[in-house]
């Protein structure tokens, strides 16, 4: 079992198939973190307590027989308030006297198999024997606040969930104004801090930068985790890469304001805080209350961001997305939205159906413009009713139409949101996110519902629910357009107003339960204007996410590239459309990557193109085990090289292989050569175009060659090969 407990040294040790993850209850019952790293022993960790070294300022609890030991410099699992340790705090509650000294210590510990559920929170899941989880129970007795560390390990996957549950189990208010889901302690600042930044139709800009001395934060502020920076941290030592060296990733499974911090002090100890922004949060407390902070996701690889993917990957798909459809070959779809806009109706619908049909496409999905009277962006929302004015004789029968051409049918909502000219809004003006007194700002022309209200969320349900539970939906585009203002609520009384954005997020984890409980044959694709919220929350309902509304095959490159640090390429809905800087296969090419669909009037594609889309779906087919269930292996970086972007998938038994190059600008080199990534040594490869053979061993040592005589390959042509061993 990987976690172990040593009741002598009183040392904990949580092992990984990669990584050792220690720390031990000190004199006066300080929880101190030890070690982070590659797998090591008891008996290594022994000599291993203090860092850095305390000055004359520092302070120290004269109860402890050890001078030298001050929360100065201590290494903490879940460092409190204005206790001696002046870094960033991992936990702070506001007490009845009005100030805001925290101070926990390890009470007592149990360790269980598997892992329990958060109530409210999505989360990794796990059974008996795929996983251990160990709970720590720490209380500050003056208070009566207890935390509830959480640790669950999959050894397997290399990767450790932690979250932390608080209660006041004193007689007194409380006012939660931090509580973070992890704290993670370092010895040393040579790491690179690693993350994505954004925007919209530009997300998942990867930024590696060294650690400096002082603060260094992402975080979101916006009610969503928004497309400016996703809950995603890598820390890697500055000498590792790709392929080789320690990185940490730290993940957040939360879809609202997040902040992660990293903290160097003067020793030069970095400090890195996951959770939920306190700059937007306080959360009363009263006497008996208890509050799950949301989980975070800790993954160690001692072989670089590639191999910190694949364990994210893997264990995301095993243990996080939990729909029948992540493990269920998907439909290949057609979307309407990038060809129709508004503008159609349901012989335009009827007509893409039956062009696609021809394709191969397997399902046709009919985004915003359906309902109400949503003929552009500025009415509509909120009023979940079908257009019969557009949809003539009504959505079954439109969907009648499109079964009888041999596709499935999907529809989009847009369910936290409401436009004022809506019918919604003129019956509820009182549901929507305002602060009294204040302006109304709009985004999009919408409003944002309060989510917080049952009666709100009730309401939507019931809306969505008659018409999917009246008509043969097999998906759902879940979309989410615009940011929360003026946030206020006007149920929570003034001093649970700091509760308001994390009770925003669970109304809609808890909307979007209902909705995929309720209908659990549905496929539900998650969306914010394209990758605005693709966070480890929503992947927890949806296994697939629109990963932007950038179609064009040269830019999602770095796009998809981004969001694979973390998230399997099965999550990312990736299309052709007809966007025009490639040719048409290279888009298929690129869609590939991830959840291959279409966006387009299929009605306008020349011959060519027909038949190209046809292979397109015909690949989708062909390799989607590989790409759905295989391991990604990034060969080049589409923002350093500027020329050629390659990848690779290798099936789980390594006899298979599929490498994809995009030439973004014909290179400088006719001579191209690749070295290929991950494969059997000893197995022979047949490239199934050429019949040509090669060991692995060649393909990883000497590599692929993809030379080309002069001119060279065309800017935006790409290559597909497929080896399968013999
Ligand atoms: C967002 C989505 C698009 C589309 C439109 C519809 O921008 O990202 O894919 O669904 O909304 O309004």
């Amino acid at each position: 079992m990987p976690i172990f407990y040593d009741p002598q040294t009183k040392l904990f040790r949580l092992d990984t198939k990669t990584s050792s993850y220690a720390f031990m209850v000190y004199e006066e019952n300080y929880l101190v973190h030890l070690y982070y790293g590659p797998r090591v022993t008891d008996q290594d960790l022994q000599p291993l307590m203090y860092r850095g070294w305390y000055d004359s300022l520092s302070p120290r609890n004269p109860q402890v027989s050890d001078p030298r030991f001050t929360l100065d410099v201590i290494p903490q699992e879940c460092p409190g308030t204005s206790t001696g340790d002046f870094r960033i705090s991992a936990a702070e509650a506001r007490n009845a006297a009005g100030n805001t000294v925290t101070d926990l210590r390890y009470v007592g510990h149990s360790i269980t198999p598997g892992k329990p559920a958060l109530p409210g929170l999505p989360a990794t899941f796990a059974q008996e024997g795929q996983a251990q989880t160990l709970e720590i129970e720490m209380a500050d007795p003056l208070t009566g606040l207890k935390a509830f560390l959480l640790y669950t390990v999959f050894e397997n996957h290399g990767a450790m969930a932690r979250s932390v549950r608080f209660e006041n189990a004193g007689g007194q208010p409380l006012d939660l104004e931090r509580a973070y889901s992890l704290c993670l302690e370092l010895p040393t600042m040579d790491y690179d801090m690693i993350h994505m930044y954004g925007r919209w139709a530009k997300e998942n800009t990867v930024v590696r930068h060294p650690l400096q001395h002082g603060l260094q934060a992402i975080q979101s502020k916006r009610g969503m985790t928004s497309p400016n920076h996703n809950p995603f941290v890598a820390l890697a030592r500055q000498d590792s890469g790709e392929e080789y060296g320690q990185v940490i990733g730290v993940n957040l499974v939360y879809s609202g304001n997040f902040a992660m911090e990293i903290e160097v002090d003067t020793p030069g100890c970095p400090r890195l805080l996951a959770g939920i922004n306190p700059s937007t949060f306080r959360w009363r407390l009263a006497p008996g209350e208890s509050f799950q902070a949301p989980e975070a996701v800790m993954v160690f690889s001692e072989e670089g961001l590639g191999a910190m993917s694949r364990d994210f990957h893997k264990l995301y798909l095993d243990h996080l997305s939990r729909s029948q459809w992540t493990k269920k070959k998907r439909p290949i779809l057609i979307n309407d939205w990038e060809a129709a806009v508004f503008d159609f109706d349901d012989q335009l619908l009827v007509e893409f159906a039956q062009e696609a049909a021809k394709l191969g496409v397997e399902m046709l999905v009919m985004d915003d413009g359906w309902f109400g009277a949503r003929n552009n962006d500025r009415a509509g929302l909120g009023d979940w009713q079908v257009n019969e004015q557009k949809l003539k004789g009504g959505l079954s029968h439109l969907i009648e139409r499109v079964n009888a051409a041999g596709l499935k049918f999907g529809i989009w909502y847009e369910p936290e949101m409401v436009n004022p000219d809506s019918g919604l809004y003129r019956a509820h003006p009182d549901w929507i996110i305002q602060a009294p007194g204040r302006n109304k700002s709009l985004s999009r022309n919408q409003c944002v519902l309060d989510m917080t209200r049952q009666e709100v969320r009730d309401n939507i349900f019931q809306q969505m629910y008659d018409v999917i539970s009246q008509n043969k939906i097999d998906y759902i585009k879940w979309d989410c357009n615009r940011h929360i203002t003026e946030a206020g609520n006007a149920v929570l009384p003034p001093e649970r107003q700091g509760e308001f954005f994390h009770r925003y997020v669970l109304g809609v984890y808890e909307l979007m339960d209902r909705v995929t409980t309720a209908f659990p044959h549905i496929l539900l694709e998650n969306c914010s204007s394209g990758g605005a919220r693709f966070d480890p929350g929503m992947l927890y309902y949806s296994p697939q996410i629109w990963t932007s509304d950038c179609t064009d095959p040269i830019e999602r490159l770095t796009i998809q590239f981004g969001a694979s640090l973390c998230y399997p390429p099965a999550s990312m809905g990736a299309h052709v459309s007809a966007s025009s800087r490639t040719g048409f296969a290279t888009k298929g090419n690129v869609a590939l990557m991830g959840s291959h669909g279409f966006e387009l009037d299929p009605r306008k594609l020349t011959e060519e193109e027909k038949a190209i889309a046809k292979a397109q779906v015909a690949d989708y087919h062909k390799y989607y085990d590989l790409t759905h269930y295989g391991d990604l292996y990034r060969l080049t970086d589409p923002a350093v090289d500027p020329f050629v972007c390659d990848w690779q998938f290798v099936s789980p038994d390594k006899k298979e292989v599929l490498f994809t190059r995009v030439v973004m600008r014909r290179p400088e080199n006719l001579y191209q050569v690749r070295r290929l990534r991950g494969l059997d040594p000893e197995k022979v490869y047949v490239d199934e175009e050429t019949g040509r053979k090669y060991s692995g061993a060649l393909l990883m040592h000497a590599g692929l060659d993809l030379s080309q005589p002069w001119p060279g390959p065309a800017d935006g042509s790409s290559v597909l090969k497929h080896f399968t061993a013999e």
